[in-house]
């Protein structure tokens, strides 16, 4: 229904550029290749290539495909998304992150690929960033202090004073732990509901 004036159409593709009628080359939906994943990546490269990175949806493994998410027939969303949003179309695997939530983070409302790319990335867990640099984005003037990005912070303690003229004082405790807004899961050390929260007090997504 939605072939006329998708992207595809437009871009003067044929039916023929991913199925052969004359061959069952693929195990279903006559395909020009033998999967749905190689039919779309003769033209797709790069999106093969995202799926290669350290972290990245089980596309190659062969456990989903890009029509789970996408319809290359065309669709009603840009870029031929299979639902009405981005978050729909995560939300049918991704159930839980639906909510609803007591306590909504907004970005999350708003949409995943705030904070994660839909393909692959080489941060962990599909991050567009790594933390706390993706949470600092928008969270630049907290109540946390806003110098924790010094030397003495993340090397605990044991920073010169010639990276960080402005600021001896954190200067002159070298031994000290490293910091756990910088260290392992970093801001999710405590904010660790970051997708929304039920708990009473959960405001600040730390339960
Ligand atoms: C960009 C690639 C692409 C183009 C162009 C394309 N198709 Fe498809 N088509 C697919 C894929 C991939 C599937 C398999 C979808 C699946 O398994 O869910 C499919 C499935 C189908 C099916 C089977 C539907 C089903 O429910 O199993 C039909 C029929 C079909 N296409 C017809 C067409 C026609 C007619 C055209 C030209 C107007 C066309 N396709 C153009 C990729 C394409
Ligand atoms: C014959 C080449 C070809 C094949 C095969 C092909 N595409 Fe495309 N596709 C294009 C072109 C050309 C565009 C236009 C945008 C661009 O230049 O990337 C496009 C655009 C798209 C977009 C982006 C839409 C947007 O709004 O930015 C998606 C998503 C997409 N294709 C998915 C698929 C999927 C899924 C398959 C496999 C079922 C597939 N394509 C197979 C050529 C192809
Ligand atoms: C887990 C769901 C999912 C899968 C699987 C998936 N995509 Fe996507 N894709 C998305 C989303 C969401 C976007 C929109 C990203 C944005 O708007 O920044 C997107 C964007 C695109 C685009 C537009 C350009 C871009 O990269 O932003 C192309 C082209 C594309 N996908 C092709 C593919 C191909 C080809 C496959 C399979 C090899 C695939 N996708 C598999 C969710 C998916
Ligand atoms: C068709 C089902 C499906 C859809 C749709 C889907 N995912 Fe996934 N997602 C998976 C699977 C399967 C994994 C791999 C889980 C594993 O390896 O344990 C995964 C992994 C992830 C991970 C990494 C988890 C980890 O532990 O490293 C993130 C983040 C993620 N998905 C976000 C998204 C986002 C954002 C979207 C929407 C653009 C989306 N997913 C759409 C099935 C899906
Ligand atoms: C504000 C940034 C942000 C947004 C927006 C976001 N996420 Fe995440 N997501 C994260 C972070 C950070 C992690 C890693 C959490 C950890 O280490 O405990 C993560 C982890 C995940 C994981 C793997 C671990 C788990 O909790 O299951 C999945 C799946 C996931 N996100 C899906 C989604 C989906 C679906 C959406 C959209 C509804 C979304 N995310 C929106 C920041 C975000
Ligand atoms: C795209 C921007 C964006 C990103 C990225 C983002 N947030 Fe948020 N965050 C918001 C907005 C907007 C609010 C709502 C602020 C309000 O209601 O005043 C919020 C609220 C919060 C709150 C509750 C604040 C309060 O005053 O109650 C916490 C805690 C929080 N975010 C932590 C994080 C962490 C940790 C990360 C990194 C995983 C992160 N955020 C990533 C935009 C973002
Ligand atoms: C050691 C635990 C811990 C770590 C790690 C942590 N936070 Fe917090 N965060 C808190 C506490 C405690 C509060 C105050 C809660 C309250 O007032 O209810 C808070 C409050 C917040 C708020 C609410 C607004 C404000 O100004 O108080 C935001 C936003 C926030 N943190 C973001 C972050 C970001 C971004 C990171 C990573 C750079 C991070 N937090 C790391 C414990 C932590």
């Amino acid at each position: 229904m939605h072939w006329e004036g998708s992207i595809h159409a437009t871009n003067h593709l044929a039916c023929s550029d991913c199925h052969n009628p004359m061959e069952k080359a693929s195990v279903n939906s006559l395909l020009a290749k033998q999967s749905i994943v190689e039919t779309c990546v003769q033209c797709h490269q790069q999106q093969r290539h995202e799926f290669m990175k350290r972290s990245h949806m089980p596309v190659l493994e062969g456990k989903m495909s890009c029509v789970d998410c996408h319809n290359p027939h065309g669709t009603v969303t840009r870029p031929l998304l299979k639902a009405d949003s981005v978050n729909d179309v995560c939300y049918t695997c991704h159930a839980e992150k639906r909510g609803p939530f007591i306590w909504e983070h907004a970005p999350v409302r708003e949409s995943c690929i705030n904070c994660h790319f839909p393909h692959g990335s080489n941060q962990d867990k599909l991050l567009r960033a790594s933390r706390p640099q993706l949470c600092i984005q928008c969270h630049f003037a907290t109540n946390h202090p806003s110098i924790l990005y010094n030397s003495s912070m993340t090397q605990g303690g044991g920073g010169s004073i010639l990276n960080n003229p402005g600021n001896a004082v954190a200067n002159i405790n070298p031994g000290a732990a490293n910091n756990s807004r910088v260290m392992g899961r970093s801001c999710q050390n405590c904010h660790s509901m970051i997708h929304g929260s039920n708990h009473p007090a959960g405001q600040r997504f730390q339960r």
